[in-house]
């Protein structure tokens, strides 16, 4: 780069023109206002010269692409989630990556908290019933399903959000709620929530309503699977608000059409958008595209947060919230 030209990079999803606007200011930027879901290759050839992206969940850079490109030094994810960032080839890269915790915690919290209840009270399959001409009588037993309320809630992954859930359940909904995670809360977090910390095997047999809220790794992938929904209650509603592949979808749908479970939420699938076909048939099941965090003033913080990370970290300043804070200070 010659003196006085902008660092260029991209931004690999469409984008709110004010995000871009300000991008601009610092960088030469390559948008992609049509939301191309660039293959590998494409992104690949779109990478070429960029010292910093944006990206999203859709967007995987491994040890490849980094080998590819050495004058990236910042892969700024617009989401809390950063499992499309292989982290050990970023830090072996010296490349800095970084997330959007924290603005969306409780955005995505409520959300995870109303397909809970949706989920629960049969909104999407009722709805479906009187959207098709069927409802001709009020009957007593129409739609019934478990009480939120009063009801023990489970949580599976109890960082951030997990808390923020726990907080609409205990004290919204007078929920019990125990937990499972990798590390017990301090006390001072899990008193005034009332959360009993248990192990997986408990979880699974008391919870009500299950809700997972963990991240997405080797280790939690298929973390529910046949097994696990077998120790459910048959009553049991699951939710996942965290992402494809910590449940197994085809045992899921097995589990449902069985009615081993009562019903489940998703917002997040294994392979999306792709849906596994057996889910869509099912009556028990609130469908949902990824949208946990889509409020507007949420979407924008976290696109915001994501253009901070990449300007500070190229300008010189301190980026906000680093997933590897050990590559920094970035090379030259
Ligand atoms: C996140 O922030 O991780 C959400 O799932 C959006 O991708």
């Amino acid at each position: 780069m010659s003196a006085g030209m902008k660092p260029a990079v991209l931004v690999a999803r469409a984008m709110y023109p004010e995000t871009l606007a300000r991008l601009q200011q610092h960088f030469e930027v390559e948008a992609n206002p049509d939301d191309e879901v660039f293959s590998p290759v494409a992104l690949s050839a779109r990478l070429v010269g960029k010292v910093g992206a944006i990206t999203t969940g859709s967007e995987r850079i491994d040890a490849a692409v980094l080998a590819a490109h050495p004058q990236l030094r910042v892969v700024a994810n617009m989401a809390v989630g950063y499992n499309n960032l292989d982290i050990a080839a970023f830090d072996a890269a010296g490349v800095l990556a970084t997330n959007t915790p924290d603005v969306l915690t409780e955005t995505t919290a409520d959300f995870g908290f109303a397909l809970m209840m949706a989920t629960a009270r049969r909104i999407t399959e009722s709805e479906n019933y009187l959207r098709a001409g069927r409802w001709t009588q009020w009957r007593y037993d129409m739609f019934t399903g478990p009480d939120v309320h009063g009801a023990t809630l489970g949580i599976l992954g109890m960082g951030r959000i997990g808390q923020a859930i726990a907080r609409r359940g205990a004290l919204g909904f007078g929920m019990k709620v125990i937990y499972t995670n990798r590390s017990r809360l301090a006390p001072e977090l899990e008193a005034p929530l009332g959360a009993r910390y248990v192990d997986k095997a408990t979880l699974l047999r008391e919870a009500d309503h299950l809700v997972l809220v963990l991240p997405y790794s080797a280790s939690s992938h298929h973390a529910i699977g046949a097994a696990e929904l077998a120790q459910m209650k048959p009553t049991a509603t699951l939710t996942n608000v965290a992402r494809g592949g910590i449940v197994d979808d085809a045992a899921l749908a097995v589990a449902l059409a069985e009615r081993r479970i009562a019903a489940a939420g998703l917002d997040v699938f294994e392979g999306e958008p792709a849906v596994n076909p057996a889910l869509l048939d099912l009556p028990n099941v609130v469908l949902t595209p990824h949208i946990a965090s889509a409020s507007e003033r949420t979407r924008r913080a976290m696109a915001d947060l994501a253009a901070d990370n990449l300007i500070a970290a190229l300008t010189g300043g301190r980026p906000l919230t680093p997933v590897n804070p050990g590559v920094l200070p970035l090379r030259a």
